[in-house]
Order: C-alpha cells, then sequence, then structure tokens
C-alpha cells in the first residue's frame, strides 16, 4: 500500500458505537473489569497501554515497515527507553556529530551507570572499524544528521553492528519514513522525535521508538510501562491526525529545500551549504541509494564571522529565529549559540560555532521561495544593523575559539515554494 494512503488509514477505523469517522479521544486512564476480574477488552489503565496511543503506535509501525511501534512523551524519552536496553559493561559507538541530547544522555548519564560510550565521525566508516570492540552492543546513528546534514551509509553500519551482535540504532527524525525506511535496510530499531514532522504543526510533544522484531518492542514496552514517560492521548490524537499529511508536508518541503540550497550554493555571501540533495555535498551519492528525497533541513556557512550569520537570522522574513524543525513554519537558527555552552569544555565540538540552523517547511506552488531566500545577504552582513533587529547577542571571540566555520541552520517549512521569484525571505 502507498505511504499516502497508510498514512490516511492505518490504525483508523470507523467507531463502532457512533459511527463517528474521526477516532475519538480515549481520555479513560482506567477500564472496567470483566466478572472474573480479567481485562478481555484489552486495556486496563493507560501508563501501560491506551486505545488512542495504541491507533498511533499500529499507523507508525506500518509507516515505517516496523513490526512494532511504542509511543512516548517526548523523542528524548523515546532515546531514554533505547539506552535502557544496555547493562554495566556495554559500550556504544554514537556520532561526534548528532542531536545534542543524545550525546547528553550518553555522557552525562549512562556514563554513571557503567555504559562506555565513544563519539566517531560516523559517515567514516573506517572510524567505526577501528572503534568497533567486543563489547559494543549498540551502534547509534543519525542520517542526515542534526546540525551538519551528514549522511551515513545505514547497510554498511548494519552489516558492521551485525559482526560484532550490536544493535544498530537509527533516529529517522529529519528524513521520515516518507524519505528513509532504516528498517528495510538493517537497522534493527528506529527513534522519532513525533515533536518534529510527525506532529507537523509545532504543538505537540512526542517520541517514538519502532523495532524490526517484536521481542525487543515488548522490552521497550516492558520499561515504558514501568517508567511511565507516556504521552497524553490527546497529544497522540493529534500526532495520528498529523501523520495523514505527512507524506505530503515532507514532499513539499524537502522539494523546496533544494530549490533554497541550490541558490544558496551559487550566493556570494554563502561560504557552504550543507544539503544531501546537492550533487557536490558528500554525502550526496549515499543519500541517493538510500533516500527517496534529501529531507528539508538546509544547514550553510554565511561567509564572515559569527555576527554576520546572526544578521542573517535577523533579517529573514518568512523564516522565523526559533529552534525546532518539522511544523509548517520555516526556521532559522543560530545553532552554535545553543550548543556552544553545553560544549564549551569539549576538545570538539558537535557543532559548528557559528552554525545558525533554518528548517523550512512545504513550499510548493507560489509561496515564499529560493528567491525569497535571496534578497539581500549583503545587507544582512551589516552587524551593527543586525544586532538592532535581534535580542541574540554573541561573542565573537567565543566561538571562534571553538572552530572556525560560521553557519546557518534552515528549516523550510511553509506550505508553498520558497522560491527566487516570490519576494524575499532574507531581509530585502
Ligand atoms: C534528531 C533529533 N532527535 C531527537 C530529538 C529530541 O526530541 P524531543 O525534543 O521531542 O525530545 C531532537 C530534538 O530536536 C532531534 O532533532
Amino acid at each position: 500500500m502507498k505511504i499516502e494512503t497508510l498514512a490516511v488509514h492505518a490504525g483508523r477505523q470507523v467507531d463502532p458505537t457512533t459511527g463517528a469517522i474521526t477516532p475519538p479521544i480515549q481520555m479513560s486512564t482506567t477500564y472496567e473489569r470483566d466478572v472474573d476480574g480479567g481485562y478481555s477488552r484489552s486495556y486496563s489503565y493507560t501508563r501501560p497501554d491506551n486505545p488512542t496511543r495504541r491507533s498511533l503506535e499500529i499507523c507508525l509501525a506500518q509507516l515505517e515497515g516496523a513490526a512494532d511501534a511504542v509511543c512516548f512523551s517526548s523523542g528524548a524519552a523515546a532515546t531514554m527507553a533505547v539506552f535502557s536496553l544496555l547493562k554495566p559493561g556495554d559500550h556504544v559507538l554514537a556520532p561526534r556529530e548528532c542531536y545534542y541530547g543524545t550525546r547528553q544522555l550518553l555522557k552525562e548519564y549512562l556514563s554513571g551507570w557503567g555504559v562506555r560510550s565513544d563519539f566517531i565521525d560516523m559517515p567514516d566508516l573506517r572510524q567505526l572499524d577501528e572503534h568497533l570492540r567486543p563489547t559494543t552492543r549498540l551502534i547509534w546513528i543519525e542520517t542526515p544528521c542534526n546540525p551538519t546534514l551528514k549522511v551515513t551509509d545505514i547497510r554498511a553500519v548494519a552489516q558492521r553492528a551485525e559482526s560484532v551482535g550490536a544493535l544498530l540504532v537509527c533516529d529517522n527524525t529529519f528524513p521520515t519514513p516518507v524519505l528513509q525506511r532504516p528498517l528495510a535496510i538493517g537497522a534493527d530499531l528506529v527513534v522519532h522525535s513525533s515533536t518534529k514532522y510527525f506532529g507537523g504543526h509545532s504543538d505537540v510533544m512526542g517520541g517514538a521508538v519502532l523495532t524490526r522484531d517484536s521481542t525487543r518492542a515488548a522490552a521497550v514496552r516492558q520499561y515504558q510501562a514501568v517508567g511511565g514517560a507516556v504521552p497524553s492521548p490527546f497529544d497522540c490524537w493529534l500526532i495520528r491526525r498529523s501523520l495523514a499529511t505527512l507524506p505530503l508536508r515532507v514532499r513539499s518541503q524537502s522539494a523546496s529545500a533544494l530549490e533554497v540550497a541550490s541558490f544558496l550554493s551559487k550566493h556570494a555571501g554563502i561560504e557552504r551549504v550543507c544539503y544531501p540533495g546537492l550533487e557536490t555535498d558528500p554525502g550526496h551519492a549515499v543519500a541517493r541509494e538510500q533516500m527517496a528525497g534529501f529531507g528539508a533541513m538546509v544547514s550553510m556557512c554565511v561567509r564572515g564571522d559569527a555576527r554576520s550569520a546572526m544578521a542573517v537570522a535577523a533579517r529573514t522574513r518568512i523564516f522565523m529565529r526559533a529552534t525546532s524543525l518539522g511544523g509548517v513554519e520555516s526556521l532559522v537558527e543560530h545553532r552554535a549559540s545553543v550548543e556552544e555552552r553545553r560544549y564549551a569544555d569539549a576538545a570538539e565540538p558537535a557543532a559548528p560555532v557559528d552554525r545558525t540552523r533554518e528548517p523550512s517547511g512545504s513550499h510548493r506552488g507560489p509561496g515564499p521561495g529560493a528567491a525569497d531566500v535571496g534578497g539581500n545577504l549583503s545587507a544582512a552582513h551589516d552587524p551593527a544593523r543586525a544586532h538592532s533587529r535581534t535580542n541574540v547577542t554573541l561573542s565573537r571571540t567565543r566561538c571562534s575559539r571553538m572552530r572556525p566555520v560560521f553557519d546557518l541552520y534552515l528549516v523550510c517549512g511553509d506550505p508553498g515554494r520558497l522560491s527566487r521569484s516570490s519576494g524575499s525571505w532574507w531581509r530585502a
């Protein structure tokens, strides 16, 4: 069945009592027992299971081609549930560049419980080979990764994980199953921040763990039932509702991002664009092989320094200055000023220090476009004017100390294409 059809129908049924087409939200926390004390209708208490959550889980499992899905109250809670499968003495390999919260969980919490983690440049398979150990129990990948959009070869890592009996876990938040299905090409588990494209409207938090085999799903579900990081029925309902338009949103936003990235790659004010859809991108060949599109996130290095990058962020139109991604809004973020505090002590920070990130929304048809990006980058390079328009301050010295790269992170979000001809999203 096509993913568009699954996104509408999977896990949904007409309400048997009322005939309602739209599923109800089942808010009850507790369920009636049978006269013999059993629960023949499946549900007992909402922490272990809930009908609205179950409907979302069935849909997500079908979209990802998984045996089962377990939904959580956030992406971070889903990540933690996967780490609950580890034991003292286990070794983890994780990317140096991935969502910073994942690194933080491994570095600051799992390390205290006897789990040792090494952070490597995951796309570099030689590094992976050098760091694999007999005790490696889990390899975490995120592809394309947050925030540098580097691409990891899922099949190649899966072979190596299998060779030492480690689980391969892929954070598939950025591409979503619309563009990439890691379980079909060797991953054992997939993790999502449903807060992003699944929710799709920047108004609900959630997470999900999807597994290739149902035994592992049962272990994750058991951890959830005991640990309790469950999403509310209303949040599950909102996410399930948004999934119906997931393929349309992701494809549209992705097409828009390609246009934006192409435009920026030719712009004199931009030093470097990181986007796997560009033929010049180091991850392009692998991305072509394992993705059905390149996603709606674009990273770039603005020529100049941190202030230049901040100035660009300060002057964009359409793109709003905010964190997160996957909603219908286009966002721009100076990512390094978020992550530098967390990595100030690290020998090598995860993100280039002067990174700004822009999520892009779905831009198809008339709407803001790459031309919208192109307005006036040189004006954006005037730091004095820029800082009068933003309340973010940044010490150039502090940033430059960490890595001499100056980047913006773009999230393309708006329905409609970010084209050059439809107005300016850079300040004109
Ligand atoms: C790739 C990725 N994974 C996981 C998370 C964590 O998700 P949440 O914020 O829903 O806890 C994020 C958040 O930005 C993310 O970008």
